[in-house]
């Protein structure tokens, strides 16, 4: 019992037996815990606003969640030292306002040296996106200057040998569609599509994805009484026939991703990945933003995690799973625009679930302090003991 004695001998022999659970407790847990079986999706970790918790403790949030990916709008660098060896997957983004500097190749290099090479291998940076929805608005120079951003991009890492590690590509919105259905009709814009269709040439050959954002929930808001909501929100329902292709189709996601694939493969190309760079529903919105509720929100989110698990295809792809990043980790007070803009989070910023769908995650408290030095050791370890001894303080306490 000397370690019992140790603590000051105020301690009963069931205290101790307690201790001596516990201990062993962490010890099978560490091993209980499946390595491999980390939650296959990614999400985006926005960040404007003004009351979310400090990076190292959303790195504790997104680990007890198993979340294995996970995008940036930028290359945050208090986020991706966070993250270090906690073999996280990261997409790292270079904003609108930064995409014309990017062209020349000294800055690309620059920017590549500065913001992702000193992080690499221990954060795993595995894309980048340049721009974020440049064909929405219209400004012409930054469209223009979109590719020549990421060809610069490109040769920085590839000059590092880093090309073929770290994608280059860049997310669009829905926007770009001219036409989205039936999905086998699916075509860019026709002002887009010179812009595009040397981008796709450059996606091709940088062997990187096409990255869209999706909100089936835009299509419900704009016409409630006619977009079925089961649809939407991948409830059982008849769904919807392509005639061209006499696919059924049971939610307007996947309808969406494959009139990208059609639109994709008319402009000469079958060799290109299509991921969900974004896609959510909120849990608020204006009185006019029909359907932006939790209940909404939640079955919207549970059922696509369940469609993800399931590593389900679209029906023009039905061998290549979707690849979905989820908007948003929190609810971002100072985003413009409808109140949904700011209620699209998973979790409110304290760290609790806005709505439940089993995705349950440990945010540790404002005082816990973490030193660079607890980093090194291993993520899943590291935390079990965290929580296991929090219980133990909250026990000792109490008792
Ligand atoms: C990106 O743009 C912002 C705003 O114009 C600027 O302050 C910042 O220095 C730029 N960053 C890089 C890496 O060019
Ligand atoms: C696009 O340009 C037109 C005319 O220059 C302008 O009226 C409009 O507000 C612009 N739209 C966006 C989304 O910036
Ligand atoms: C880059 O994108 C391609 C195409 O989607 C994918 O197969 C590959 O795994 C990606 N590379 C990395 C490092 O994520």
């Amino acid at each position: 019992m000397a370690m019992a004695e140790r603590l000051g001998g105020r301690w009963s022999r069931s205290r101790f037996a307690v201790v001596v659970v516990l201990l062993a407790l962490v010890a099978v847990a560490d091993r209980a815990v499946p390595r491999g079986e980390a939650l296959p999706i990614g999400i985006n970790y926005g960040q404007i606003a003004d009351n979310l918790p400090s990076p190292a403790r959303v790195s504790w949030l997104l680990r007890s969640m198993q979340v294995s990916k996970v995008k940036l709008y930028d290359a945050d660098p208090h986020v991706l030292s966070a993250f270090g060896d906690t073999g996280v997957e990261f997409v790292v983004g270079i904003g609108n306002e930064n995409v014309s500097a990017m062209v020349d190749p000294a800055a690309a290099q620059a920017w590549i040296q500065r913001h992702v090479q000193p992080y690499l291998p221990s954060t795993r940076i595995t894309c980048i996106t340049v721009g974020n929805e440049v064909f929405k608005g219209n400004d012409t120079q930054l469209k223009a200057s979109l590719l020549p951003a990421m060809q610069s991009v490109y040769q920085a890492l590839a000059a590092l040998g880093l090309q073929g590690r770290v994608n280059v590509t860049t997310a669009h919105s829905l926007d770009i569609m001219g036409n989205s259905f039936p999905p086998s009709a699916g075509e860019f814009r026709p002002d887009a599509v010179p812009y595009i269709q040397p981008i796709l040439s450059f996606l091709s050959m940088a062997r990187s994805p096409f990255l869209i954002n999706c909100y089936p929930f835009f299509a419900y808001k704009a016409d409630p009484s006619n977009v079925p909501l089961a649809y939407v929100l991948f409830q059982p329902n008849a769904g919807v026939t392509d005639t061209n292709t006499r696919l059924n189709y049971d939610n307007m996601l996947y309808a969406q991703v494959d009139s990208v694939y059609s639109a994709i493969q008319a402009l000469g190309h079958t060799d290109i990945d299509v991921k969900i760079s974004e896609t959510g529903w909120p849990s608020r919105g204006d009185p006019d933003e029909v359907g932006a509720t939790p209940e909404y929100a939640g079955t919207y989110i549970g059922n696509l995690l369940q469609r993800i698990q399931m590593k389900q295809g679209t029906p023009l792809r039905p061998s290549v799973p979707i690849d979905v990043y989820v908007f948003a980790l929190f609810n971002e007070n100072l985003k413009p625009g409808p109140a949904s803009e700011r209620n699209y989070g998973l979790f409110y910023p304290d760290g609790t679930p806005v709505y439940n769908v089993g995705l349950r995650g440990y945010l540790p408290p404002m005082d816990m302090e973490f030193s660079e030095g607890n980093r090194k050791m291993r993520p899943d370890k590291k935390l079990i003991t965290f929580v296991i001894c929090r219980r133990f303080i909250c026990f000792l306490s109490s008792s």
